[in-house]
């Protein structure tokens, strides 16, 4: 496995392959890698003929007061994990040399980024969305990996990849949980016992609407109420917002349907865990 930091080195690789006639899957992360990482590399390396993961935290999705300093990094770990997974190349740059002085482009996808994660993270999708199609220049890919975790991360890539025609497939991947219920997160590494404990809350939300959906109650309020009412049970709890919304154009729904993304953040404490489902799909 090749552990690659310059941009340079990684474009002439990709370069490389792509004349060879060699199709590249792509997983890009933040590192700190878990399952559900692994369950995009593992997809990936069914995908490409090469397996390419990218590791870094990208300060411009970070707000000013968000855990840029603080983000869980194990490069070791993440090294294990991903040769596990049967990765090729490990593309790790460092900030400096993604976003050298004078950096100053920007790729912004408009409404998909406004409400939800984009209402209380300004900035964050057009930090995202940059980093994501930098990366995309630099190691070429054919396909790329994201999970449903990050529901309107992947709508907005989507769209960007449409808008933009960038030649690349992209392939979204369910949410992989704990086995009690918690959508696994490099942020739960966070939590203390007695917050993880309370995180539970948000997967219980989200179980409960798809059980009150898939009993007959399509009434958007009301899904919404029962769901709230289990998450301001919990005292260290604090909800950003909880919502039911078209999963295509993220519109907010008065009725729910098959095609409709119920999304949710909450804050356990000093962390802040996000949620989804889509109502029509597989748990
Ligand atoms: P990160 O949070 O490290 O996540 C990397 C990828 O793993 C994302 O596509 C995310 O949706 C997926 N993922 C995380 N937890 C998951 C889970 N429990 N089940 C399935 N997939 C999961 O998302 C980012 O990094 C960044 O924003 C990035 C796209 C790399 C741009 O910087």
């Amino acid at each position: 496995m090749k552990i690659i930091r310059s941009i340079t080195e990684m474009q002439q690789t990709a370069l490389t392959l792509k004349r060879e006639g060699r199709r590249i899957a792509f997983v890009p992360t933040m590192g700190f890698l878990h399952e559900g990482h692994a369950s995009l590399l593992r997809e990936g390396r069914k995908r490409g003929d090469v397996l390419v993961l990218s590791i870094f935290v990208n300060p411009i999705q970070f707000g000013p007061t968000e855990d840029l300093e603080r983000y869980p990094r194990d490069m070791e770990g993440d090294c294990a994990i991903a040769r596990d997974c049967g990765v090729d190349s490990v593309f790790t740059p460092t900030a400096a040399e993604m976003y050298p002085a004078g950096f100053q482009t920007s790729i912004r996808v408009n409404e998909l980024a406004m409400p939800l994660c984009g209402a209380s993270r300004p900035g964050h999708f057009d930090g995202v969305a940059t980093v994501v199609s930098k990366l995309f220049n630099i190691v070429l890919p054919d396909a790329a990996l994201f999970g449903k975790k990050d529901f309107q991360q992947l709508a907005i890539i989507r769209r960007m990849t449409s808008d933009l025609a960038l030649p690349v497939e992209i392939i979204g991947m369910p949410i992989v949980r704990e086995a009690d219920g918690l959508a696994m997160s490099s942020r739960n590494a966070y939590l203390s016992p007695p917050e993880r404990q309370s995180a539970l809350c948000l997967s219980r939300a989200v179980r409960t609407v798809r059980e009150r959906y898939a009993t007959g109650e399509h009434t958007a309020d009301t899904l919404l109420a029962s769901a709230r009412e289990l998450i301001l049970a919990e005292p260290a709890a604090v909800i950003d917002y909880l919502e039911l919304r078209n999963a295509d154009t993220l519109e907010p729904v008065a009725t729910a349907t098959d095609t409709t993304l119920m999304a949710l953040a909450v804050k356990i404490g000093a962390t802040r865990l996000i949620d989804n489902t889509l109502l029509g799909d597989e748990p």
